[in-house]
């Protein structure tokens, strides 16, 4: 059995590809603001600030960070990531894994945890190193999914392949944060998915880094959705992502 941390390096560390059509599902998000955009005006950005787990910087063509006089890090343990994040303007590109950050204590005004605490073995380590970096009074700011987060995708999935995560949940998010930062907020992204047909569902799924699903699992991933399609207009998809900051 994989661990969270041996199964994100399979799926990250020698390419984007996978993160990028990981990403192309939220295009048939049904709140018309995407979630980049909603977790930028809600972050924490003044100062020195450090994007943990950056991955391909899409947050940042959403947030204007140098209009913000932002001093910006981007942070991933993959080299395929760092590549991509060296085409984001005016930031500093550190290859470097979550729980041994190569920074002095107190060295940022805010750290962002986009959608990574759960790929950790050990997610309060994290934590814990998170707020070694960040200066007193310091402002966190992570995402996390609940557990029902794609369920409809996921179970299609527990038949076929879907990627593997710790217990850095929705539910758990709060109680992990409080460990080690006080003020903790929680707020949920009001959004659902309606996909429009089985491609965005296949290279989704193409996208877990697991081994290429069989012919017979794809035609009944087809099947599936074309049928959820037929019946409903789409096939409806639970979004449940939530953004929880907190004062260091
Ligand atoms: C789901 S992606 C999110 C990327 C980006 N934050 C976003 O929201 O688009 C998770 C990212 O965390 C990185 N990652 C996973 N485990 C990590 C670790 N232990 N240390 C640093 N980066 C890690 C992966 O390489 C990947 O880029």
């Amino acid at each position: 059995m994989t661990t969270p941390a041996a199964h994100a390096l399979a799926q990250y560390a020698s390419t984007a590809g996978n993160l990028s059509a990981g990403i192309a599902i939220y295009e048939h998000g049904t709140n018309p603001q995407d979630w980049y955009s909603w977790v930028g005006e809600r972050l924490p950005l003044d100062g020195d600030v450090i994007e943990v787990g950056a991955g391909t910087g899409a947050l940042w063509s959403r947030v204007d960070h140098r209009a913000r006089g932002v001093r910006l890090t981007l942070a991933d343990f993959s080299p395929a990531m760092c590549e991509r994040l060296s085409s984001v303007p005016g930031a500093t590109v550190v290859r470097a894994g979550a729980t041994e950050l190569p920074f002095p204590d107190g060295s940022f005004d805010g750290l962002i945890a986009n959608h990574m605490l759960y790929h950790l073995d050990d997610p309060a380590a994290g934590l814990r190193e998170f707020a070694r970096v960040l200066r007193p009074g310091g402002r966190l700011a992570v995402s996390a999914n609940g557990r029902d987060h794609l369920a409809e995708l996921m179970e299609l999935g527990a038949r076929t392949r879907t990627t593997v995560l710790n217990d850095f949940t929705a539910e758990t998010a709060e109680e992990f944060v409080g460990g080690s930062f006080r003020d903790v907020v929680v707020r949920r992204y009001p959004s659902d998915l309606a996909i429009p047909g089985p491609e965005p569902v296949l290279r989704y799924l193409a996208s877990q880094g697991r081994p290429p699903l069989t012919t017979e699992e794809e035609a009944a991933v087809r099947k599936f959705v074309d049928e959820r399609v037929a019946a409903d207009g789409a096939f409806r998809v639970r979004q449940h992502a939530i953004l929880v900051t907190a004062t260091r």
